[in-house]
């Protein structure tokens, strides 16, 4: 393993945005895993933990050590649909993998970029379905103690775009590898509205008789994501920028009547209502928008983009600036899904 210095992270994070860092280290293994904590630990570097880079925003250099996890693997660890998968390996890969080895359940997640040990750190959801209902265990190592520790599903404490991972133990794990417990068969769920509405188009167009299969749910996720998110190898971005806001059933009755056509949707098992961000900033005029280098996709009012040579501090500031407008327009502070560092 080599520590580089005055390494650019430009091609590490999915926004394109250049910025440095100090020293950085990409491991394959545990035991590279932990020489490089070592020399953060001797020369008193500040160590950030990376993935695929497509859920951050670098504002500034990094005076410390980047280390991008590039371990690899997947194991079977039950006849009954339980592997476990390193936590550098492709997100993407894994669906694909699964698909074709009649694994069922993630295949309305395909696309999503980033690493597997990635994934569980947001609990990453698509399309009906989030990681949580798959995951079985967690392997991490504990950055304080250098112990490793197995999180049970509970332990994960997931929830939406939310983890343990990602609040009280926020930069203190690092996450070595996933541990899912997949279907062999069925149930299969195309219940989410745009998913159900092209499968049913796709099912016309196919002999009478032939039922949804993984295979199909794959495919019309890829379709409806291509068609809709712009391709970060493309134009920089990191998906959608905030998260969708959970509000009070009264304050959704009072934005109702305000904006008769405001969507929003039932959060399960509560009196709380999610409401589209996308739909908020869209009507506040924000889709399309730039200020410089940094704009707001064409096509979707909740994905920022780098235009060319944005800076992670226009990208911030362009950010701050829809979130003030969001607030003052319906008293919703929108909160950040990519991590700003
Ligand atoms: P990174 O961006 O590298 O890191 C994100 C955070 O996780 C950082 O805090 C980092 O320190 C931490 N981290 C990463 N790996 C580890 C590890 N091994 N151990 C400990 N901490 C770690 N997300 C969704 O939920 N749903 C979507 O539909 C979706 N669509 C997207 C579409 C596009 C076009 C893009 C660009 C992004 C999208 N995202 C989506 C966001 C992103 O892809 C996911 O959050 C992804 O899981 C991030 O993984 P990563 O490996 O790239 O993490
Ligand atoms: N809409 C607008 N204007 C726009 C875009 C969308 O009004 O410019 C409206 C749509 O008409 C729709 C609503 O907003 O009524 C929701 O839009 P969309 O279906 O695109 O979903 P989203 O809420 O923006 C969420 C996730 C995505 C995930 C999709 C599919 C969050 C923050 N985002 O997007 O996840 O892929 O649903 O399940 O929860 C990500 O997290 O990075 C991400 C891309």
């Amino acid at each position: 393993m080599e520590i580089s210095s005055q390494a650019s992270l430009g091609q590490f994070n999915t926004f394109g945005v250049t910025s440095h860092a100090a020293h950085f280290a990409d491991v394959t293994s545990t035991e590279q895993l932990k020489a490089a904590l070592e020399f953060g630990d001797s020369n008193n570097l500040p160590i950030q933990i990376l993935g695929g880079g497509s859920n951050v925003l670098f504002v500034h250099d990094f005076p410390g050590l980047v280390i991008r996890i590039a371990s690899s693997g997947c194991e079977q660890i039950s006849t009954e649909g339980g592997i476990k998968v390193a936590a550098g390996e492709n997100w993407h890969y894994l669906v694909r993998s699964c698909l074709r080895n009649e694994l069922h359940g993630l295949e309305n997640l395909a696309l999503i970029p980033g690493t597997v040990g990635g994934a569980p750190i947001q609990n990453i959801g698509a399309y009906g379905v989030e990681i949580a209902q798959f995951i079985s265990e967690v392997e991490v190592l504990e950055l304080e103690t250098g112990k490793i520790r197995l999180f049970t599903r509970k332990e994960c404490e997931f929830a939406y775009r939310d983890s343990i991972f990602k609040n009280q133990l926020s930069n203190q794990i690092v996450v070595l590898s996933v541990s899912f417990q997949l279907n062999q068969g069925r149930p299969l769920n195309f219940s989410y509205p745009s998913l159900y509405e092209t499968i049913e188009i796709e099912l016309a167009k196919i002999p009478r008789g032939q039922e949804v299969t993984p295979q199909l749910i794959f495919d019309t996720v890829c379709r409806i994501r291509r068609a809709k998110l712009p391709d970060p190898a493309v134009i920089g971005n990191a998906g959608s920028f905030f998260k969708n806001p959970v509000v009070s059933q009264s304050k959704h009755d009072q934005l109702r009547d305000q904006f008769p056509d405001l969507p929003s949707f039932p959060v399960n098992d509560t009196d709380l209502v999610k409401i589209p961000a996308a739909w908020l900033l869209d009507q506040a005029g924000w889709r399309g928008r730039s200020r410089g280098a940094a704009g707001v996709h064409k096509d979707h009012a909740l994905v920022l983009v780098n235009l060319g040579e944005a800076t992670g501090e226009e990208i911030l500031l362009l950010a701050e600036e829809m979130s003030q407008s969001t607030l003052d327009r319906y008293g919703i502070a929108l909160e950040t899904e990519v991590r700003i560092i």
